[in-house]
């Protein structure tokens, strides 16, 4: 594990540091994982990464923080508690800008695969319910061409969002007089939702003994980067370096959506009730 900014920035920065690849297989959540960028190296995810941001740029940040905004206030006037209008309204409201099909239930869907997404892993006991997530996910997405890598875009906002959305929340209870903008800068720079990712060790950095010694498998060299540890270069006047979206090739290509999604959720969340 590693924990210092400075030293994941570099990892971060780096090319030849990996990140682990999804297994094969053919089951609807493997399908998923298989065909995302997010498990795949060199060629591959660059040309995927195009596909993702170019769809993101279809998408206008300023609108999306209006919508969330206009769905949170719509739920909270229905009653609806401020926890779950957290963790369903940025996932609605990227789903409805996607074109997806049916899109309130897109947030349940992309609920039940955001856990065994990262590792892979799925609990024998939710195996059934993780497929169907992952075909209704896949099935319901307006992309002809590239369904899965549409719903990677709302697996990965479920967490993260609502993470940010959470901790912004808190933070502001204690400081009513910030605004939501400042909410959001300490909140990524001093408790990220996405506080850890994994990278499989570059070939130079391994730490084989001799030429003898067999090379070590990947599962070996699997090191975790956090994204939350403290900064050696930060000082007084220099904060520490924000990794909240990561950093490199790899960076989150969502930054401005995720912000302006919580923006929007969050102003409404703080609005006075009448
Ligand atoms: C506050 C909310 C969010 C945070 C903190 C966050 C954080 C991150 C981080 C740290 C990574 C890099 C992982 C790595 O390098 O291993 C990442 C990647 C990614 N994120 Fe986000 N994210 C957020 C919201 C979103 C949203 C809303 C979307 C979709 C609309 C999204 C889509 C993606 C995608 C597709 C990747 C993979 C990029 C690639 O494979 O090159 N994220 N995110």
């Amino acid at each position: 594990m590693i924990h210092d900014r400075s030293d994941v920035a570099r990892i971060l920065d780096d090319p030849d540091w990996r990140v682990p690849e999804a297994a094969p297989g053919t089951s609807p959540f493997e399908r998923l994982r298989n065909e995302a960028s997010r498990f795949v190296n060199g060629p591959a995810h660059d040309e995927r990464r195009a596909v993702l941001e170019a769809r993101l740029a279809e998408l206008d940040p300023a609108r999306l923080a209006l919508d969330a905004g206009a769905l949170a206030r719509e739920a909270l006037a229905a009653g609806v508690d401020p926890s779950e209008i957290s963790r369903r309204i940025p996932v609605r409201t990227l789903a409805a800008a996607l074109g997806v099909a049916n899109p309130e239930s897109a947030p349940e869907n992309a609920a039940m695969l955001a856990g065994p997404y990262a590792s892979g892993i799925v609990d024998v006991a939710d195996e059934s319910r993780v497929d169907v997530a992952a075909e209704r996910l896949v099935g319901a997405s307006a992309s002809a061409c590239r369904p899965e890598l549409d719903a990677q875009l709302l697996v990965q906002a479920h967490a993260a969002t609502n993470g940010l959305i959470t901790s912004v929340l808190r933070r502001a209870v204690a400081a009513t007089d910030a605004t939501t903008a400042e909410l959001i800068d300490a909140a990524l720079r001093d408790t990220p939702p996405v506080t850890a990712t994994r990278r499989v060790a570059s070939s130079d950095e391994r730490s084989t003994p001799s030429d003898q010694a067999p090379a070590p498998h990947d599962a070996d060299r699997l090191v975790e980067l956090r994204l939350d540890g403290p900064d050696r270069d930060a000082a007084p006047g220099a904060p520490p370096r924000l990794l909240a979206f990561g950093a490199g090739v790899r960076r989150c290509p969502a930054s401005a959506h995720a912000v302006a999604i919580a923006t929007g959720v969050v102003d409404a969340l703080r609005e006075p009730a009448c």
